[in-house]
């Protein structure tokens, strides 16, 4: 029988996961970057940004769009449903683009066809599937995407690895964004490589390279020097940060660690919370 998937994993594979088993950090710590980098410059892309999957980056990518309930997406009609789906989670709704009964790709007259068919003032990002590892002609697909003014996204979940034609005559490798918004990869075992779970974002745009960082971890901005509301953020006296956590709450419930079980249930976890943050 064919095996769904058979990944391979080495001893020096094992050896990096225990490294980071041994370390500090095993979520969002320094090895995070460094794929990010390697894979940025792999693909030939200024910006990479890691997340838990495929599925969340390109629901990422449709939140960086800022696409909202009523927005519209064309979608290819062959794909993983995770390319549909992610557009409905942030309400746009989805029009089936057809695709080539040959290749199963998109094409520039598939995607200009469901254009047709959708409303252009609410149509907002293309996204074009590239099949087990078999690009879509990007060429003329972006300049359809660019001449209506809609977003281009890339679902290369099948496809690290695979070349381009960026114009007649220069090729590029799927990821370097060189004529697409972002571009989407997994890293699930069936994938290219694998991380078990595990899922990247491409971009030239700096901003928008920003607002996925930002998205993929609800939004967290961990140096002071970038917060948004620097006077809730730090005590205007001491200048220290987080005054209501440190001093109000933590001064509510530090003399009752002592004797929890007084406490209402509310008053143990705010103060499980203090301890895991400030502790
Ligand atoms: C085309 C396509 N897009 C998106 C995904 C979602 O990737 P993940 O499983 O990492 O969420 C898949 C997964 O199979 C896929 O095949």
């Amino acid at each position: 029988m064919l095996p769904y998937a058979r990944q391979s994993v080495d001893e020096e594979d094992v050896a990096a996961v225990v490294r980071v088993l041994h370390s500090d950090f095993l979520t969002t710590g320094p090895e995070v970057p460094a794929f990010e980098n390697a894979f940025a410059e792999y693909v030939g892309a200024p910006h990479a940004v890691a997340c838990s999957s495929g599925t969340a980056g390109l629901h990422l990518a449709c939140l960086a769009l800022g696409l909202k309930p009523d927005d519209q997406v064309i979608v290819p009609t062959i794909s993983f449903v995770a390319t549909a789906n992610c557009a409905r989670y942030c309400g746009a709704d989805v029009i089936f683009c057809d695709v080539d009964p040959d290749s199963g790709l998109v094409t520039a007259e598939t995607v200009s066809e469901a254009m047709d068919r959708a409303d252009r003032s609410r149509l907002k990002a293309v996204f074009v599937v590239h099949l087990s590892g078999a690009a879509v002609d990007l060429a003329r697909i972006s300049s359809v995407t660019k001449a209506a003014g809609v977003a281009l996204i890339e679902d290369a979940c099948h496809s690290l690895g695979t070349r381009y034609d960026i114009e007649p005559g220069r090729q590029g490798l799927v990821g370097d964004c060189a004529l697409s918004d972002f571009t989407v990869f997994s890293f699930h075992p069936v994938k290219t490589i694998t991380t078990g779970e595990g899922g990247m974002i491409t971009t030239r745009d700096p901003e928008a390279a920003e607002r996925l960082a930002r998205a993929r971890n609800h939004g967290l901005i961990r140096s002071p020097e970038d917060w948004v509301e620097k006077a809730m953020a730090f005590d205007p006296v001491d200048g220290e940060p987080n005054p209501f956590i440190r001093q109000d709450i933590a001064t509510l419930y530090a003399p009752a660690a002592a004797s929890r079980d007084a406490l209402p249930p509310e008053a143990v976890v705010s103060m499980q919370t203090w301890r895991s943050r400030w502790q």
